[in-house]
């Protein structure tokens, strides 16, 4: 133990991180070694590199960002029925696999436990996992296979996750069979001084590195491995939080594969120039999204000769990938997001401290910055009322929240 603490102290004492171990004495044996272990896996000179990147200027206010160019899924006219039959032929060969990204908690909508898990408020009372389920079993049907699925948890929820698909038998799915999980990466979160904050737990307080790391998860996680195992070659990566998500597109696949892009992804229509979404366009010349946070008022409300959106084509997160496509994006590190957040830490005194401000930052990756590390990709443009029902907020907002969703839901399915 002695040596390990003296290989950690040098760690920390040559990056200015010494304070966390301030109160490593008051912690029983078992969070003494997670602590030293947490402390080794970081990667401090990319830590040290994030905190340094919250004091500089934005620069990429200055890349060119031009429209994205898409396909109507409805005014495909004869091409519909071909790439269809391309990619019904690709699904019945088994060549497709889903990988649900159900990383978050559901605080957003108050409440407390995996995202996933949350019920929407349906009569059947089923949570979003189940009505994910239920779609990628029935669609599986169709073509005499069943879709492998693949779940994408955080350290937080993977246990709370696992146990709940335990509960309920893995809705028909058999672990490790044709349902299988992985977590995603963590980051440490640091004070505006650039020291890494201590959780309530004495431990590193750790949060989920974005849904950008899941290129780099898949392959670390052995399961890009898995899946050419199984005989996939196409995977499609969603949300948890789209209640009528889609996973099982035969015209996305076959457009793909026709087209002989490496990703193919899905759009709706921007619901008004400022929805909170982000949308397709090209950044300096490769495909991107650009997100709602960074698009100006101007670019939001500009219109083409035929009064459409320019950047209309809303990212829905529900994206295709080749597995070549994947393992290449996971290679490449991508730039993290800064966000600025509320966050609970253990002060120098060994004190709970609870800010009612921002106090703390959180890098995220996004994973469509890895976009432009391929050629080109093909976006489809699909049906709103059928494809994206997100619930992201509580009731009280109004929008993307339970009731909106649940709507939605009942609407497609002529459940009332
Ligand atoms: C996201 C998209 C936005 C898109 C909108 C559509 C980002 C940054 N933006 O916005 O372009 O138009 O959805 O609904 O994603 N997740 C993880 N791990 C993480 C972070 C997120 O698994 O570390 C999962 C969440 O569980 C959720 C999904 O990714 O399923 C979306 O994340 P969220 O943070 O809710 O993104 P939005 O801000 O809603």
């Amino acid at each position: 133990m002695d040596i390990q603490i003296d290989e950690v102290k040098s760690i920390l004492k040559k990056y200015n991180q010494e304070h966390l171990l301030n109160h490593y004495d008051k912690l029983d044996d078992k969070k003494r070694t997670e602590l030293l272990d947490q402390i080794r896996n970081i990667d401090f000179e990319l830590v040290t590199e994030l905190y340094n990147s919250t004091k500089q200027q934005k620069s990429n206010n200055r890349d060119e960002i031009t429209p994205m160019n898409y396909l109507d899924k409805f005014k495909l006219n004869d091409q519909y029925k071909y790439y269809e039959a391309i990619g019904k032929k690709a699904i019945k060969e088994g060549k497709l696999a889903a990988v649900t990204m159900a990383g978050g908690q559901g605080t957003r909508l108050g409440h407390n436990g995996p995202k996933g898990t949350y019920d929407i408020g349906l009569d059947s009372h089923k949570s979003l996992f189940e009505l994910l389920s239920d779609n990628l079993k029935e669609e599986g049907k169709k073509y005499g296979v069943v879709i492998p699925w693949f779940i994408m948890t955080s350290r937080e929820n993977n246990k709370q996750t696992i146990d709940f698909f335990e509960k309920h038998k893995y809705f028909g799915y058999q672990k490790n069979k044709n349902i299988f999980f992985f977590e995603q990466g963590e980051l440490p979160m640091m004070d505006t001084e650039g020291k890494i904050l201590i959780g309530e737990d004495g431990l590193v307080k750790l949060a989920a590195d974005g849904h950008g790391g899941i290129y780099e998860s898949l392959v670390k996680t052995k399961m890009t491995n898995k899946m050419r195992e199984l005989g996939v070659e196409w995977v499609f990566i969603g949300g948890v939080d789209n209640c009528l998500v889609k996973m099982v597109d035969p015209v996305l696949m076959g457009i793909a594969i026709d087209k002989k892009v490496t990703v193919a992804c899905k759009s709706v229509v921007k619901a008004n120039p400022h929805e909170k979404v982000g949308v397709f366009c090209r950044r300096n010349g490769r495909p991107n999204v650009i997100e709602y946070s960074e698009i100006t008022d101007e670019m939001a409300e500009a219109t083409d000769e035929n009064g459409e959106l320019l950047y209309g084509e809303s990212h829905i997160l529900c994206n295709l990938f080749s597995i070549d496509a994947i393992e290449r994006m996971g290679a490449e590190p991508l730039p993290y997001h800064v966000a600025f957040k509320k966050a609970k830490y253990i002060d120098e005194d060994g004190k709970l401290v609870e800010p009612d401000s921002p106090n703390a930052y959180k890098f995220e990756a996004f994973l469509f910055d890895a976009f432009g590390e391929v050629d080109d990709m093909a976006v489809l443009r699909v049906k709103r009322e059928e494809e994206f029902a997100p619930v992201k907020n509580a009731d009280s907002a109004g929008v993307d929240c339970p009731k909106t969703a649940r709507e939605l839901y009942k609407k497609y399915y002529h459940l009332d």
